[in-house]
């Protein structure tokens, strides 16, 4: 069983007798009578930094129910404060055996813990999401990315060493946009947007990134090797990042990067060399930066520069749609700052 279930930690213990007023000294505490395998419950230990949005994420890619969020469709409820995973059988439809199985098996331990369910997930996370297995497949569904329907950014920051080039299309980052009425406003994307980030090594492409935002508002993170096929870890010293429990970290973190921190300006270089934004210089409008904060407000988990660096290009001409350009520009105001 892929499934720790012995594993016992203190701070797990604490939340339990709290929530069974257990006083007791048993090394195994037996949860409230109101909770467990009877009454459909069994009750969840939240652990680390980002907790709330690592159990959405990591529950709702199990459940089998992309288009609707966990909390929605019943699977997770909060009463009073304390997390509660639901028994999927109780909700209807057709379960996930994937998170069936977790379900049953957190039954069997008293509680889920937060760590247990993320190595639960990296165990099931593929074989439960069902991705193309190929990079070919994901042009065959989307079209193959370049210009000029896909706005291209390249990047060498701190994700990884290598060059990246990201692409998205230009339709999603508009349909971002359209979302807002002013810069300061919460940049979020629609659902089947696609954000394709190519890792540049020496003898072409060796590995490509994925996010993709599912139904449930959350990304899913994915990874493709130098042929093309699916992956579950990105190379990196000194430790691999395994997909998805190791993206998670600084996407939804709140720590800042190089060189999205210094943009407009440039950035000092790193511990692997040069750190930039490869842009015009006549792209780096510190109005338009300053005022979306699109680094450091990550108001969708996105760490990049897109929606920032798609009006610079409009404000400084070069953008391929200019009566488009023209009415971004036009709506947030931006027409001064034309050359
Ligand atoms: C060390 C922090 C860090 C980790 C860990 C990390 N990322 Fe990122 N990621 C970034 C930063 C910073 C950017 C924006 C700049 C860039 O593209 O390099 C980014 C950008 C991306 C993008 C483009 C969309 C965006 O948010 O700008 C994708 C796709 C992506 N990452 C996928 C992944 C996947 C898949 C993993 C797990 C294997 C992962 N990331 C882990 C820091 C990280």
């Amino acid at each position: 069983m892929p499934f720790p279930t012995g594993i016992f930690h203190y701070g797990a213990l604490a939340s339990l007798i709290i929530i069974t007023g257990c006083t007791g000294k048993d090394a195994t505490p037996s949860v409230d009578g109101s909770l467990g395998a009877e009454s459909g419950y069994v009750p969840i230990v939240l652990e680390g930094g980002n907790a709330e949005r690592r159990l959405r994420f990591y529950v709702g890619s199990i459940s089998g129910a992309e288009a609707k969020d966990p909390v929605s469709a019943g699977l997770l409820i909060n009463r009073d404060g304390q997390w509660l995973l639901q028994d999927p059988r109780r909700i209807g439809g057709m379960p996930s055996s994937h998170l069936q199985t977790l379900f049953d098996q957190s039954v069997e331990s008293g509680f889920l813990g937060l760590d247990d369910l993320e190595d639960y997930v990296q165990e099931h996370y593929y074989a439960a999401r069902e991705f193309p297995a190929t990079l070919d497949a994901w042009q065959e569904r989307r079209g193959s990315w370049s210009e000029p329907d896909w706005f291209k950014l390249e990047v060498q920051g701190s994700m990884v060493p290598q060059r990246r080039i990201t692409w998205v299309r230009r339709a999603d980052v508009e349909a971002a946009l359209d979302g807002m009425t002013s810069l300061t406003d919460s940049i979020v994307y629609r659902q089947g947007t696609v954000f394709i980030g190519e890792h540049v090594g020496n003898g072409g492409i060796d590995e490509t990134t994925i996010m993709y935002k599912r139904g449930d508002g959350l990304w899913d993170f994915l990874a493709y090797d130098g042929e093309g096929n699916l992956t579950d870890l990105i190379r990196k010293e000194p430790r691999d990042m395994l997909i998805p429990t190791r993206c998670t970290g600084c996407h939804y973190g709140d720590r800042m990067f190089e060189p999205e921190r210094s943009f407009p300006a440039m950035a000092s270089p790193g511990p692997s060399g040069e750190r930039s934004i490869f842009v015009p210089t006549a792209w780096r409008q510190p109005s338009i930066a300053r005022q979306m904060q699109e680094h450091a407000r990550r108001s969708d988990t996105v760490l990049g520069l897109y929606a920032t660096l798609y009006l610079a290009e409009a404000v400084s001409g070069d953008s391929p749609h200019p009566a488009k350009a023209r009415a971004y520009m036009h709506k947030f105001g931006l027409d001064s700052l034309q050359p």
